[in-house]
């Protein structure tokens, strides 16, 4: 049985319909990604699994039980919200203590309880100091550690790491995943960076306007995008019109043929580390096509506007039909 079950939400603010339909299931322990550009719904739909606000229609189950009109204080889950909002005027160690002074257990109990927070969470040797004197990511985890202090159920994160700094959200990426495994606890997180669904969530839910796109592990979405959407937001991709067809490609799976191939024009080469992003413009049609080529390989590129010719391997193309045309990009000549 799935643990929580989102079915037939809808939820509609003034005229505007922020959610339509939306339908999926979670099992206990997994880690999943709500992934979507701003606007989309993601904080409304979160607000309404922890019951801070109800659907217009549909239903929320929780290990089977309705708990669409359950008063959030009885669903047992832990949030962090969009902004963090921890208590100026607490210590560390205070506000992971707030939740658990409320629900009056004994002060030894807290104590040693505060104490396994802390250290799950590597900030034992700051637990004395005020929010003003940590740094980003070290309130975002005492944030965290508050969140988790009730032993909630399930775990609920907003935007946890937007305002980090990458170096230190991607050591936070770890460690949130890791204290999540630690405690198999069901965590749903909203992002809307790509590569942080793809590298922390079991699955991820792609939204777009209030809808569901897919519904897929990371690995599947990326190498399966259900329609152009998903596959124009996560990752790069290669839109490329023929007939009725629209066939989509990522960068990295275009090789420079050796003996031929489609012939383009290299317009603009980029280092970019690991690899060199080219662009290129094809001749029949002038469309517009990246390439991404491994920079460790010795390559024999021409100068910009040289020739080169491309091969797109079929087993990796991608299918669209009868979808818009709007994805494809147009060389200016
Ligand atoms: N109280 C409200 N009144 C009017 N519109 C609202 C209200 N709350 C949300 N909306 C609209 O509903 C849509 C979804 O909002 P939501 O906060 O869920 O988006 P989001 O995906 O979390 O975006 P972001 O990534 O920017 O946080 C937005 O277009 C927003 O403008
Ligand atoms: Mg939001």
């Amino acid at each position: 049985m799935s643990y929580l079950k989102m079915k037939n939400i809808t939820k509609k603010v003034g005229n505007f319909t922020a959610l339509s339909d939306i339908n999926f299931e979670l099992k206990e322990g997994e880690f999943l990604c709500l992934l979507g550009p701003s606007g989309c719904g993601k904080t409304t739909l979160l607000r309404i699994i922890a019951g801070l606000e109800e659907p217009d229609s549909g239903k929320v189950f929780l290990n089977g039980n309705d708990i669409t009109n359950l008063h959030p204080s009885s669903r047992n889950f832990g949030i962090v919200f969009q902004s963090y909002a921890l208590f100026p005027n607490m210590t560390a160690y205070e506000n992971i203590a707030f939740g658990l002074k409320n629900k009056k257990n004994g002060k030894v109990d807290i104590k040693a309880r505060i104490g396994s927070l802390l250290s799950l969470v590597n900030l034992t040797h700051v637990k004395s100091k005020y929010p003003s004197q940590l740094s980003g990511g070290e309130q975002q985890r005492v944030a965290l550690a508050r969140a988790l202090a009730l032993d909630p159920g399930f775990l609920l994160l907003d935007e946890p790491l937007s305002a980090l700094d990458a170096k230190v959200r991607n050591r936070l990426r770890r460690e949130i995943r890791e204290t999540q495994e630690k405690l198999n606890i069901t965590t749903i997180m909203v992002t809307h960076d790509q590569e942080e669904a793809l590298t922390m969530a079991d699955r991820i839910v792609v939204m777009n306007e209030g809808r569901i796109m897919q519904i897929d592990t990371p690995q599947a979405i990326y190498e399966f995008p259900a329609n152009p959407f998903v596959a124009d937001f996560i990752g790069d991709i290669n839109f490329i019109e023929k007939d009725s067809t629209i066939n989509a490609i990522r960068p990295e799976n275009i090789n420079i043929g050796k003996n031929g191939g489609i012939e383009a024009v290299l317009r603009h080469k980029e280092f970019r580390g690991a690899f060199y992003r080219l662009t290129l413009c094809l001749k029949e049609n002038n469309q517009m096509v990246k390439v991404d080529i491994p920079s460790s390989g010795r390559l024999n590129l021409p100068d910009n506007e040289g020739k080169i010719f491309l091969e797109l391997p079929t087993e990796k193309l991608i299918n669209y039909k009868d979808q818009e045309h709007s994805y494809i990009n147009k060389c200016s000549s």
